[in-house]
């Protein structure tokens, strides 16, 4: 028993089409996947314009805010810190874009004390 070239096309197809379906979901765009992106974008900056003062993986040893600290909730609190500065941290305003701002943020989540991460709308 041949199989016959017009079966064989057939597997081919379904194989295509597991192939496909799989690389769809180890690489399409996920909520999570985004999340990750942007905190990895963050650390970048973070660790250019931040860490200094805050420290590595926003640990230091009590010379600034830990940042770790920073709940959920607490998102505008931070932009306005971070924009206007707040006594010994100069503002950064027009350094740190509000993009920038939203990749800062989504790394900060993912090291907060609260787990809770904000997904993007
Ligand atoms: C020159 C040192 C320095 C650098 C650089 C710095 N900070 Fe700060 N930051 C501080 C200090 C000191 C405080 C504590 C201010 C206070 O409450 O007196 C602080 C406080 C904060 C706070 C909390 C303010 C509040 O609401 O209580 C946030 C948020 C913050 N920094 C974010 C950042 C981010 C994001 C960056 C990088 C873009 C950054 N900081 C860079 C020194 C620094």
């Amino acid at each position: 028993m041949t199989q016959t070239p017009s079966s064989f096309r057939c597997v081919l197809r379904n194989v295509a089409f597991a192939l496909a379906a799989f690389f769809t979901l180890v690489t399409g765009p996920s909520a999570l996947a985004q999340t990750n992106d942007m905190a990895d974008k963050g650390e970048r900056i973070y660790n250019n314009y931040c860490q200094t003062c805050h420290g590595e993986s926003l640990i230091n040893s009590g010379q600034s805010f830990d940042l770790r600290k920073l709940k959920v909730s607490e998102k505008s609190r931070f932009e306005n810190s971070v924009q206007n500065g707040k006594n010994q941290m100069p503002p950064w305003k027009g350094v740190i874009s509000p993009s920038d701002m939203e990749f800062i943020w989504a790394y900060i989540r993912t090291l907060a004390n609260d787990k809770e991460i904000n997904v993007a709308p």
